[in-house]
């Protein structure tokens, strides 16, 4: 029996009736046509979360960063309170304008200028070619013609998006919608320490980033983080999150506090480790006060809460903790069948050492957890390309999974329909 109210149309599907409940293809997970299609419908017209602007807190800082799904590098600087992207590409004969030691390797620093390592061509920060080197030897060349090719670029919350549509159709925030707004006035900008780590992985990027949109798979992938008493109770008993919601293409899922009080435990089924670091998986267990939480933290009014994962099309996702921390997921595609996943641990700035200890224990945890994920997806990419079965039953609790793949279809379609008009 459920643990949760369901709504009132029986569950959380039915709640959003245009997802219907019948099984669902992956073949948009294994064909390298549909890949293509992704990359020109969604990664060239969707706003994409590239970064944080404690990244470039200062003008003339900045950071490059490939997207192989779009395509391209971009610059992202600060140019006094503006935040500025660019395409990373010299105007005089191409070369990748701003790179170090290795081109293909994303790069940061300060300049005042960004000079090319070709011919030593350079750019303000507002993009505009300022230089050309012996530039009486080119035929009526106007410097103003030749400023760096500008890409969109907001910021919301602090999370610096870009766009390489030539004219989005939307706004960030009307992209966004009102229930990613609702995380605006949560304290991201206090929380400076920061934990990151990638890793390249051999599955499709949606097939990475389901896993990380439903609990069903907890009780069984990560058991093994458990104490051997306990572990078979969590696997009987099963997960379920009390809260989800669909809106257009993003989602979120809810879980309640109850669940992850891991210092509720009796002290034997607790590791050591984490008893000694009072950290862990769901952070550290002194929690930091931040005061009261805007309310569309948790829109679902879950009580007790536990966290809230909220799930930006296409691929970025914050999980919002109670003990008063965030981290992020993000999942760029660099083919049909690999991605580079990106995770960040976020908190205050610890003020002891053993609140220092307690944060990294946390992103070591965390990164363990995420690693976990990754060796199965790789099995299950591995079993989706077998081509054996087509047709997969999604339960109640994958009812984000199912909106995630019928909305990068809908993307798909809407952009081919568009194209067909034009
Ligand atoms: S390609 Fe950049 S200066 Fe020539
Ligand atoms: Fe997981």
């Amino acid at each position: 029996m459920a643990r949760y109210p369901k709504p009132a149309a029986g569950s959380w599907t039915e709640h959003y009736p245009q997802l219907g409940t019948g099984p669902v293809s992956y073949e948009d997970s294994i064909s390298p046509e549909w890949y293509q299609q992704e990359r020109e419908a969604i990664f060239k017209r969707a706003w994409l979360q590239v970064g944080r602007v404690e990244q470039i807190p200062r003008t003339g800082r900045y950071f490059t960063k490939d997207i192989s799904a779009a395509n391209t590098s971009i610059i992202v600087v600060r140019d006094g309170d503006d935040v500025r992207a660019f395409h990373n590409v010299c105007r005089h004969r191409g070369n990748k304008l701003v790179w170090q030691d290795f081109p293909n390797e994303d790069t940061s620093g300060t300049v005042r200028q960004f000079t090319c390592k070709y011919h030593g061509w350079r750019y303000g920060l507002d993009g505009s070619c300022v230089f050309a080197q012996q530039e009486g030897e080119f035929f009526n060349l106007d410097k103003a013609d030749y400023g760096l090719v500008p890409v969109h670029c907001d910021v919301f919350a602090g999370f610096i998006f870009v766009n390489f549509s030539e004219q989005p159709a939307q706004s960030l925030r009307e992209f966004l919608g009102p229930m990613l707004l609702g995380v605006e006035d949560y304290p991201f900008g206090q929380m400076t320490d920061r934990y990151a780590f990638r890793v390249e992985c051999r599955s499709n990027w949606k097939v990475f980033s389901d896993a990380f949109m439903e609990f069903y798979h907890a009780p069984v992938v990560h058991v093994g983080q458990h104490l051997s008493p306990l572990r078979a109770a969590i696997t009987q008993m099963g997960y379920e999150a009390p809260h989800y919601q669909v809106e257009g293409a993003h989602g979120l899922v809810t879980t309640a506090g109850s669940l992850h009080r891991v210092w509720d435990m009796p002290k034997e089924n607790v590791k050591p480790a984490d008893l000694a670091t009072r950290s862990g998986l769901f952070g550290p267990w002194d929690k930091s006060d931040l005061g009261e939480l805007p309310p569309g933290i948790n829109p679902g009014k879950v009580d007790p809460w536990g966290l809230s994962s909220f799930q930006f099309f296409p691929n970025f996702a914050i999980l919002i903790w109670e003990a008063g921390w965030y981290n992020t997921h993000q999942f760029w595609p660099t083919s049909h069948n690999t991605l580079l996943f990106e995770g960040n641990v976020y908190s205050l700035p610890a003020k002891s050492a053993s609140e220092r200890v307690g944060r990294e224990m946390a992103a070591v945890s965390f990164k363990e957890y995420s690693l976990q994920d990754a060796n199965t997806l790789e099995a299950t990419q591995l079993g989706l390309e077998s081509g054996v079965i087509d047709q997969f039953p999604l339960n109640d609790q994958e009812v984000l999974v199912r909106n995630f793949h019928k909305a990068t279809a809908d993307w798909v379609h809407e952009y081919e329909h568009e194209l067909a008009k034009a």
